[in-house]
């Protein structure tokens, strides 16, 4: 084999697919890594990384790493880790299999832990799960746990999941203004950041705060369930009451103006008396909670659009405006799916037609409006 062809058939086993971890004992491993490092020829390096890889493999099923505690072990998902390996099996030159093994033991020595969040970026290439792109269709609605799907108007969880994934850290605090359901709590404590959330029902608010309660409280996450007007609480109250010193992160889901009426209060946005009083409530909630979250931080909207007599009303991006004028930057517009109402599912023919006729579009869309807080924002 010539120095500079790829050696495929080195190695056969298929890496293990899916999200599995490998566990590895991390000396043992990176005497192996430092070993491999001095090989001086290619072919030498294919057959060590080979044995290596297999040995990987079968040392993950060895119980003795049970015993070890967490600083003697390394803990890699077994499909990159082993793509990784994969890669540098491939590589046509040592000069390149060595630039990937160096970038695997820095993966493993080193972490690169981002500002916002516990991602650590040496490792990237094992968050799979976090969406960086700007449309996102989400087959389906997590309704594990204590998320039971049952508020009509509610978000599915993977939302909130995505904006505390990628901007909180463990142990700091999301703000949901518009509460509803508790989604936003209930995943906060699967994830071990604190909770805050204002609603305005109080049968609601009771009911969130049940389903809260019931969700395993595994990494010491504080929540809070307030009942009351987002554009007047007091957080300043709220937060002292609660421990919590501010806000690193807020996520509001309004109602899209007056589509599902979700209560008979005055106060509930559902209820305000024309658009421009939507958005000047809109606005003043926002106004709110601004001096409670961290300047620097993330603030989302979640909302999407409606038609009032003939014309569509884009809600978003009216919301976007008022977000913007009180010292926001706007970092993302993401476009979500989302299905039909069971109603409208039942008659899809009907309205297709309707469509067809009437010259519109079907919703099947809505917005996350993601924020940065300014220095200057009010
Ligand atoms: C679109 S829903 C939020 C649903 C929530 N994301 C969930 O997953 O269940 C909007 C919620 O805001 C509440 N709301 C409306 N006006 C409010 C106000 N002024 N202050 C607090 N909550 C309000 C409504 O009662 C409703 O529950």
């Amino acid at each position: 084999m010539k120095k500079d062809e790829p050696a495929q058939n080195l190695f056969e086993q298929k890496a293990p697919s899916g999200n599995k971890y490998l566990t590895m004992n991390r000396s043992h491993l990176m005497n192996r890594l430092a070993e491999l490092s001095n090989v001086d020829s290619i072919n030498l390096f294919r057959s060590q990384l080979g044995k290596l890889r297999d040995s990987l493999i079968q040392e993950n099923s060895d119980s003795s790493l049970i015993t070890l505690n967490p600083a003697e072990i390394v803990e890699y998902k077994s499909s990159v880790l082993l793509g990784q390996m994969d890669q540098m099996l491939s590589a046509r030159t040592l000069e390149r299999a060595r630039y990937y093994l160096n970038r695997l033991i820095k993966s493993i020595t080193e972490s690169r832990i981002s500002r916002y969040n516990d991602l650590d970026l040496n490792r990237w290439q094992e968050y799979e799960e976090i969406i960086t792109d700007s449309l996102w269709l989400i087959e389906k609605r997590d309704n594990s746990g204590a998320h039971l799907g049952w508020y009509w108007g509610n978000f599915i969880p993977q939302i909130p999941r995505q904006l505390m994934l990628r901007y909180t850290k463990q142990g700091e605090s999301v703000l949901d203004p518009f509460l509803g359901s508790g989604t936003t709590l209930i995943e906060g404590k699967r994830l071990g950041r604190n909770g805050i959330g204002i609603e305005i029902n109080p049968v609601v608010a009771e009911k969130a705060k049940a389903l809260i309660e019931k969700e395993r409280n595994l990494k010491d996450a504080k929540t809070e369930v307030i009942v009351g007007d987002s554009r007047k609480v007091d957080y300043k109250k709220i937060l002292s009451e609660s421990g919590i010193k501010s806000f690193q992160l807020a996520v509001l889901h309004p109602p899209y103006f007056d589509i599902i009426k979700f209560s008979g209060l005055q106060e509930d946005l559902s209820n305000s008396q024309s658009l421009q009083d939507f958005l000047k409530n809109f606005g003043e909630v926002v106004e709110n909670l601004t001096p409670y979250l961290d300047p620097g931080r993330f603030l989302a909207v979640v909302i999407g659009d409606k038609y009032q007599q003939g014309e569509w009303l884009p809600l978003g991006f009216y919301c976007m405006e008022e977000v913007k004028k009180r010292g926001y930057t706007l970092k993302g517009i993401i476009v979500k799916n989302f299905d039909e109402t069971r109603a409208k599912r039942n008659q899809k023919e009907l309205w297709r037609y309707r469509a067809l006729v009437g010259g519109f579009y079907i919703f099947k869309h809505e917005y996350i409006l993601l924020f940065k807080k300014g220095r200057k924002a009010i």
